[in-house]
């Protein structure tokens, strides 16, 4: 009796502390005052509905960027944001986290326009120590200035996976064993920028912005951040290893999310820069890890 009883305890604490580490992932509610703050151009952030969602405006002048008031080592990052409609050739949209020192790390999603009922591209990068050059480059299986979509980064210390309503578009592994850095050291504030890049931006700078279609106006609700926040010069987390994305099912996707993520290769890929053997005549040793899946 005592045993059975001792029995139902241990399965009700681990029921509870399971349901603590899977986590809330109601993000979308999250407002912009709890997480960021403007960092620059603060006349071309609008706020709605108590700052619960902002737009940013591009014109002639100026873009703009917010950025989070901490800096974190791992967590759980994600933005619902709606793309500039119609013509937005020329402009990229981005959400990224990044440490800001001279050898940097960043994980970047950056958008880039296109003109009216033409494609927009999603190009993502990680730097580690100051190099990168590490793009991957797809379409989208969705009109992204039609609606709001959740795009989201987690990272640990096992992995970088980025996310598209919560399907992975890409996994960058820790791949310290094969002589490749990865972030684990180096804090990271997460930065959103809206810009004018008709240099390169759009079919490779041909395509430019068109001014008389400004203001270029993208939309931002649930400014959702779990991270573990350090100090800028932190070395390490303190919660390392006790938070829902540390935990084992969070050290590789599963079954289900590599199936997704075949299929967003397979059906949406654009560039590779792990299959680029004309810039890269010798594979980078971390595209071991980012084989056939
Ligand atoms: C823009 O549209 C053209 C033509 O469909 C396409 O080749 C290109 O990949 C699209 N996206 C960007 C960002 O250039």
């Amino acid at each position: 009796m005592a045993s059975s009883l001792w029995t139902l305890c241990l399965v009700l604490i681990s029921l509870v502390s399971v349901a603590f580490a899977v986590a809330p992932r109601r993000s979308v509610d999250v407002p912009f005052g709890r997480n960021y703050v403007p960092s620059w151009a603060y006349d071309h952030i609008k706020y709605f509905n108590g700052g619960s969602e902002i737009q940013l405006h591009l014109d002639k002048y100026t873009g703009t960027g917010f950025q989070s008031k901490g800096s974190y080592l791992f967590g759980h990052f994600s933005m619902h944001i709606k793309m500039v409609p119609g013509d937005s050739a020329g402009t990229v949209t981005a959400f990224y986290l990044s440490s800001q020192n001279s050898e940097h790390d960043e994980i970047d999603f950056e958008f880039l326009g296109n003109r009216t009922g033409q494609p927009y591209i999603l190009q993502t990068n990680v730097f580690t120590g100051g190099k990168g050059d590490r793009e991957h480059r797809i379409y989208l299986w969705f009109d992204p200035t039609k609606a709001y979509h959740r795009y989201s980064v987690l990272w640990n210390m096992y992995q970088i996976v980025f996310f598209v309503d919560d399907i992975p578009i890409r996994v960058f592994k820790n791949c310290k064993d094969l002589g490749v850095k990865f972030p684990f050291n180096q804090p990271m504030k997460v930065y959103n920028s809206l810009w004018n890049a008709d240099d390169w931006a759009t079919r490779g700078g041909l395509e430019k912005t068109d001014w008389s279609k400004a203001p270029f106006i993208a939309h931002y609700k649930g400014f959702h951040i779990d991270g573990c926040e350090a100090s800028v010069n932190a070395r390490y987390c303190a919660t390392q290893g006790k938070r829902w994305w540390d935990q084992p099912q969070y050290q590789d996707l599963d079954q289900a999310q590599w199936r997704r993520l075949r299929w967003v290769r397979r059906k949406f890929t654009i560039y590779n820069y792990c299959t680029d053997r004309a810039r890269y005549p010798q594979v980078p040793p971390e595209c071991k890890r980012d084989r056939d899946i």
